[in-house]
């Protein structure tokens, strides 16, 4: 331990670096990998500011709680900059008060190496609990003073996508740091049946999907409240996804498609993908095992996988939900392991790659509509390097992501069409241009 002063300064100099809020109960849960995480917490922070190591206790909870108060406070200051909020702002005020307040209890906690830091952990629920709250009213406030309808659930009466937002990070996974590889999401039903939220960290090896839970809505996943947890043995990979209450997923070392019903945790179907790879052939970039990849949106259910005969390129197929036999199938000139992930939206197949450890770039599209493809330039900053599960979600518009074990969400915006919709399939607003393949 350093003396007072120089943590102190340190402590009050530190940028605030996390672009968001997640849980404390999540790291009061995972404490038994202790050594691990203040390994992560250590290169975490490492990797943000060299300059802040100096300030590291060496209780890694309390590390954990720091991480976690810098994330309140970040959001608390986006919250704030973005203002103008004449209902929200006292309370904002107030609650950032609070919060510094609570980063000093932490530091004299620390100092005194008070064992128990519980105390300190409900108070910092608390204050996420009510800056989730300050965040929905804020998003209700800006809707209801939209300047144009936003864009209809379910609808696809728009000219492709047009860019994605910052990322919001919820909250680690329930199961902790060391659970990396993974898949979060709601329903990719254009109209879905319910406002569940799933979410499915693999095993910590990376490779077998074992384990699920449910949430009933978005208050009782970030609260984790009310939540079921089931066990499904075993699938490979963080290419599942839900579609009108199903969990699709790759039964693991085979080239199965597998259908569960939610409602009762019970595997419905199992039937091969004829021709697809498996067992880590043909993954994506930096997300082994990934060889099936599916993908609901507002035009139905796909698979996205690869196969001997495309020679490692993308192979898009339609699947009929009830019986997951293959409707239609679309081959793609981007070779799959050079793709960092890839996710579909009114029918059109959008694929990533990884620009660097904190930037992706969505830079291919097909429409599978028009068999047309097309390149682009859209942006997305991540938090940590790797983006494992990418789902897209019709109802609200947004990605669903799972980075190395935090669950983000980006808002997606559509290009708007000039005229009220008309029967023009979706993309064919965008010039088309020569494509050239992606050579990894
Ligand atoms: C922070 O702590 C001080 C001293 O205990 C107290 O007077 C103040 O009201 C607290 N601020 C908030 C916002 O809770
Ligand atoms: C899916 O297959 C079933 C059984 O063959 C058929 O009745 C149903 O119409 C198909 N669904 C679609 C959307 O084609």
């Amino acid at each position: 331990m350093q003396p007072a002063p120089a943590l102190l300064t340190s402590f009050l100099l530190l940028p605030l670096l996390i672009p968001g809020k997640s849980q404390a109960r999540d790291y009061a849960l995972s404490i038994e990998d202790q050594e691990n995480q203040a390994l992560e917490v250590n290169q975490r922070l490492e990797s943000r500011n060299p300059r802040t190591t100096a300030s590291l206790y060496e209780n890694p909870a309390f590390n954990l709680l720091y991480l976690e108060l810098e994330a309140v406070q970040e959001l608390a200051a986006q919250l704030k900059t973005k203002g103008g909020l004449s209902g929200t702002a006292d309370l904002l005020h107030q609650l950032q008060g609070q919060v510094t307040n609570a980063s000093l209890a932490l530091k004299l906690l620390a100092e005194s190496d008070l064992r128990s830091s519980r105390a300190l952990q409900q108070e910092v629920e608390v204050l996420d609990g009510r800056l989730s709250e300050c965040e929905l009213e804020k998003e209700r406030e800006q809707a209801s003073r939209y300047p144009r309808p936003p864009l209809a659930p379910g609808s696809c009466a728009h000219g492709g996508l047009q860019k994605v937002s910052r990322p919001l990070v919820l909250k680690l996974n329930w199961r902790g740091f060391s659970h990396k590889a993974g898949a979060w999401g709601r329903d990719s039903a254009p109209n879905p049946p319910s406002s569940l939220y799933w979410v499915a960290p693999l095993r910590a090896d990376g490779r077998y999907f074992d384990l699920y839970q449910l949430h009933k809505s978005y208050n009782d996943l970030v609260l984790l409240k009310h939540y079921e947890q089931w066990k499904m043995g075993y699938g490979d990979g963080s290419g599942n996804t839900v579609y009108k209450n199903f969990m699709y997923f790759n039964y693991y070392g085979t080239n199965d498609m597998a259908k569960v019903d939610l409602s009762s945790n019970t595997l419905v179907l199992r039937r091969p993908l004829p021709g697809a790879t498996y067992n880590n052939r043909f993954s994506y970039a930096g997300v082994p095992w990934t060889d099936l990849d599916f993908a609901g949106d507002e035009k139905g259910l796909w698979v996205l996988y690869a196969t001997e005969e495309s020679k490692g390129n993308l192979v898009v197929s339609r699947l009929n939900d009830s019986t997951l036999e293959v409707e239609q199938t679309w081959l793609t000139s981007q070779y799959k392991p050079a793709l960092s992930g890839a996710f579909m939206a009114c029918g059109v197949l959008y694929a990533l790659r990884s620009l660097s450890t904190r930037q992706e770039e969505i830079f291919y599209a097909f429409d599978t509509s028009t068999g047309q493809e097309r390149r682009l330039s859209i942006l997305l900053d991540k938090m940590l390097e790797t983006l494992h599960g990418i789902n897209y979600c019709p109802w609200d518009h947004k990605l669903y992501v799972y980075n190395d074990g935090f669950l983000m969400t980006y808002d997606l915006t559509f290009l708007m069409l000039p005229r009220p919709p008309v029967k023009k399939p979706s993309g064919v607003q965008a010039p088309l241009e020569p494509i050239m393949p992606n050579k990894p």
